[in-house]
């Protein structure tokens, strides 16, 4: 029999598989999460999280230039807040002189050109480890996109460019695009958490940043009543063209690789730019297995966010993101 079609033919050479190349992966596609401390010259490590450190914030900045010396354009900033400055409110959050408020300046005058994204949500400084407040045992959704509103007033009046909402509150994108723009920041952005599942991936994040929901009887002992149940995909939808109507200038799916089906069809759905989180427990996961030697690590890395882009991802909130623009600029 003569076989007329066979796809083996243009993967015979690496220049003939370089042409038909579909998906380019490029340093300009990641964004870093960064995790910041009180103090000078400081550095830990965290846990579960091999090569991923909490930094004070000179430290911090130091890091960034390096980063876009590198070719990464954007940071996302989580700060570890010390347990005497957090309440129920999470008011810290809008302090004028806080911890997020400070890097973010610090950032912008050394590396101007950085696109900063600081996470906007309670939970780092929430007593109860939530992203919402709590009002008799249930999370107040109004109260907490008032809190919101003025979170990323105070961190636009800090320089930030975007905002990051990974809360899950209905109605924030729309509170806080009204914040943004009653007080002049008109070009400053929101990223919506549109899609953010209740996750076990996000397990080693929470140990960072010491931001898990607290063993209390008193209020809810998980996120499930607004970070969405992993069952489901219709409902993802719903809320993307929910974030995009209410003025979101770019959506995340969260977590990254198990949920690649509805980075896929959020993919086909909208035209705005698309980031997905690969979140901490993914990170975790990967270094494990190459620690141990059953995965090789550059390969894995490379590979996977490869494929998450491949989804439709326009943008990749990493850990791998340092590492992975080393590899991809050698
Ligand atoms: C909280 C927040 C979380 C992450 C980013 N922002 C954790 C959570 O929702 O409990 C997770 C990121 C990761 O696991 O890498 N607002």
């Amino acid at each position: 029999m003569i076989i007329n079609s066979r796809n083996r033919r243009l993967r015979t050479t690496p220049a003939l598989r370089a042409l038909v190349q579909e998906t380019v992966l490029t340093t300009h596609d990641f964004v870093m999460p960064i995790f910041v401390m009180e103090g000078s010259q400081k550095q830990e490590p965290i846990s579960a999280m091999p090569g991923i450190f909490r930094r004070s914030i000179d430290l911090t900045v130091q890091e960034c230039r390096e980063l876009f010396s590198l070719g990464i354009k954007g940071v996302n900033l989580y700060m570890k807040v010390s347990e005497d400055l957090k309440d129920n409110t999470g008011k810290e959050a809008w302090n004028k002189n806080g911890l997020m408020q400070n890097t973010i300046k610090a950032i912008k005058d050394a590396v101007p050109e950085m696109v900063i994204m600081p996470d906007v949500a309670l939970d780092p400084y929430s007593m109860y480890g939530h992203d919402g407040i709590i009002n008799n045992g249930k999370i107040d959704n109004d109260a907490t996109n008032e809190a919101l509103v003025k979170m990323s007033v105070s961190l636009a009046e800090a320089g930030a460019d975007i905002m990051a909402p990974s809360d899950m509150m209905d109605g924030r994108v729309a509170a806080i695009r009204q914040g943004l723009e009653e007080n002049g920041f008109t070009d400053v952005g929101i990223l919506s958490y549109a899609a953010k599942y209740a996750s076990s991936f996000y397990g080693p994040f929470r140990t960072a940043l010491d931001s898990a929901p607290k063993e209390n009887q008193d209020v809810p002992k998980d996120k499930k009543t607004y970070q969405m149940d992993f069952h489901n995909s219709r409902e993802a939808l719903d809320e993307v063209l929910k974030d995009v109507a209410e003025g979101a200038d770019i959506i995340m799916i969260k977590p990254g690789m198990p949920y690649l089906d509805i980075v896929s069809k959020v993919r086909d759905m909208i035209d705005l730019p698309i980031a997905v989180y690969n979140v901490s427990g993914e990170y975790a996961m990967l270094k494990a297995a190459a620690q141990n030697g059953w995965l090789d690590n550059d390969k894995a890395i490379i590979e996977s966010l490869t494929c998450i882009k491949r989804a439709g991802a326009d943008m990749i909130f990493t850990y791998a993101a340092k590492e992975a623009a080393i590899l991809l600029n050698n």
